[in-house]
């Protein structure tokens, strides 16, 4: 019999094999990251499955398992996986789908496979598409236009999966401050919902639709909450911001996560709905003693810039964010899992904030019934899960999160726009990451250089078989049994 200490040391040998045999059995040659090997989060593996992309954005899996890629620039390429299981994925072909260079970012498919949406800076357009074939029969349908802008191009499209053929677009705005965002008329700044039932095509962004909130920056992450409907949106938020003649850029404002209500049910439109989130007039406190006059300003709050200030101007009916981020954290992407207990949240970085701050994967916990566990006020709703080893090489020299999606089995790809990279996401022990319980600690906040909180350096550019770790434990699992 063992004793209790050769017991926890078997446990702890057996977890070291697990992991190792989890690595070494990876036949699938992988690709050497561009940069410094990610640090990750304790209990999760990543892993590059391809790379040499240009600028790919959003991604989303078909009915048939192929990953679609949006290749800014370029347009969609699907990605045949060679999926040995746990995060040992690769690609065994690649094909395009569309290739039309005005593709930048969005890209959405029907509940049924058989319809593939995108979008460029000015157009949402839909295509009759094959899974099988990855083909699309060549013949787009305009279904919204009039975004065009010279500033924030991507255009994020959402298909609810609780309202048929309801399609969310996101309009940014046209500059860092756009004075014309504060027109409800312009469309600038707002997300709006379209019914895309029938032959009804080429509407106008502006002017027809239904409007589900204004005075939104930039806001390029949307996600439906797939237990209550509810519709929430990740914001970008402004640049080089002064207030009361101080330059308070690098702590302030902070990144918005904002509700927008439910498109289903008897609260379709609570009071939020359509409302004004504030933006081109009011933003959200994140380092509140940063800001001069704060007065009773907390995390969240809405706060007015420029020379001449009266916050009672962000008051209700100015809509606060539901919860804050960093300032420049500039998140892009937000994917509920299955059960809605956590949004995963790409953060892209931003050149305005020194030392730079962000450029990493996050995860926020929810309560099932479709709300952010933290307060509005919080600094710490978060966990990162996997991040730049060295942020003081950024934005030059790092991996910058942009697009994500779950695939059937709950593990959690990732693009990289700067490097061309595609990741997978996994548990250490190859299972999905859609029911991993998130541990808030609020970590990178400030950006971090050297090895991290909490994060250690990851699998993903290391790649082959640790075969003296395999060796090592053999020898040590020996020991056991004969010592
Ligand atoms: C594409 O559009 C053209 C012109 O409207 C039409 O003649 C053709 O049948 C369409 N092709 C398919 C495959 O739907
Ligand atoms: C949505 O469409 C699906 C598939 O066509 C159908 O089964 C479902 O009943 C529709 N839901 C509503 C609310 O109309
Ligand atoms: C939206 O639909 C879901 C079922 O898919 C339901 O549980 C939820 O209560 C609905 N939301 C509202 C606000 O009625
Ligand atoms: C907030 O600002 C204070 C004062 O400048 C600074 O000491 C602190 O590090 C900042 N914290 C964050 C998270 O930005
Ligand atoms: C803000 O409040 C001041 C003083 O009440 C007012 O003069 C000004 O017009 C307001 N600004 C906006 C944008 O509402
Ligand atoms: C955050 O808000 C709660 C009430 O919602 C309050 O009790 C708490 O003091 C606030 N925390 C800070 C740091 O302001
Ligand atoms: C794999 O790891 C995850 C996260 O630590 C854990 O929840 C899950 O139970 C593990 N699964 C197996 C089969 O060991």
């Amino acid at each position: 019999m063992l004793g209790t200490h050769d017991k926890s040391s078997f446990t702890l040998i057996s977890l070291l094999i697990t992991k190792a045999l989890a690595q070494s059995s990876c036949s699938i040659p992988t690709s050497t990251a561009k940069y410094p090997a990610p640090s990750l989060a304790s209990g999760y593996t990543a892993r590059i499955i391809a790379n040499g992309f240009q600028r790919p954005r959003s991604i989303i899996f078909d009915s048939e398992g192929h990953l679609l890629v949006v290749e800014a620039g370029k347009g969609i390429t699907a990605l045949t996986l060679n999926d040995a299981g746990g995060s040992c994925i690769g690609i065994s072909s690649k094909a395009t789908v569309i290739a039309d260079t005005s593709l930048n970012h969005g890209i959405e498919m029907s509940p049924d496979g058989t319809t593939l949406y995108a979008s460029n800076s000015d157009k949402a357009m839909r295509w009759a598409y094959d899974p099988k074939a990855t083909k699309t029969n060549g013949n787009a349908t305009i279904l919204v236009q009039g975004m065009d802008n010279s500033d924030h191009t991507t255009r994020t499209i959402l298909l609810s999966k609780k309202v048929n053929n309801t399609l969310l677009i996101s309009r940014g705005s046209n500059e860092n401050i756009d004075a014309i965002a504060a027109d409800i008329n312009s469309g600038h700044s707002q997300i709006r919902s379209f019914d895309i039932g029938g032959d009804t095509n080429s509407l106008n962004y502006a002017t027809e639709g239904t409007r589900l909130g204004w005075g939104l920056r930039n806001s390029v992450g949307v996600a439906e909450h797939p237990a209550s409907g509810g519709i929430y949106s990740v914001e970008n938020s402004a640049d080089n911001v002064d207030r009361d003649k101080e330059d308070i850029h690098n702590n302030n404002p902070g990144e918005e996560m904002n509700f927008h209500g439910y498109l289903n049910g008897t609260k379709a439109n609570p009071d939020v709905q359509g409302g004004n989130y504030g933006y081109p007039n009011c933003y959200a406190a994140w380092n509140v003693s940063e800001i001069p006059q704060a007065g009773t300003l907390q995390t969240g709050s809405q706060f007015e810039i420029g020379d001449t200030i009266n916050d009672k101007n962000c008051s209700s009916p100015i809509i606060s964010p539901t919860l804050t981020f960093p300032a420049h954290w500039a998140p892009l992407d937000m994917k509920f899992n299955k059960a809605g207990s956590v949004a995963w949240i790409t953060s892209h970085g931003s050149w305005n904030r020194q030392p730079p701050s962000g450029y990493l994967l996050y995860a926020v916990p929810f309560t099932t019934s479709g709300e952010p566990i933290a307060s509005s006020n919080s600094t710490n709703s978060w966990q990162t899960i996997m991040s730049n080893p060295d942020n003081t090489k950024c934005p030059g020299s790092c991996f910058r999160p942009v697009g994500l999606a779950f695939d059937s089995k709950g593990r959690l790809f990732m693009t990289s726009d700067a490097t061309g990279e595609i990741y997978v996401i996994t548990a250490t022990n190859g299972t999905g990451v859609d029911t991993a319980s998130i541990a808030v600690d609020g970590s990178d906040a400030g950006g971090h250089s050297g090895s991290g909180s909490g994060a250690k350096t990851g699998e993903a550019s290391t790649g082959g078989v640790n075969l003296a770790l395999v060796c090592g434990i053999w020898a040590l699992m020996m020991f056991f049994e004969t010592g």
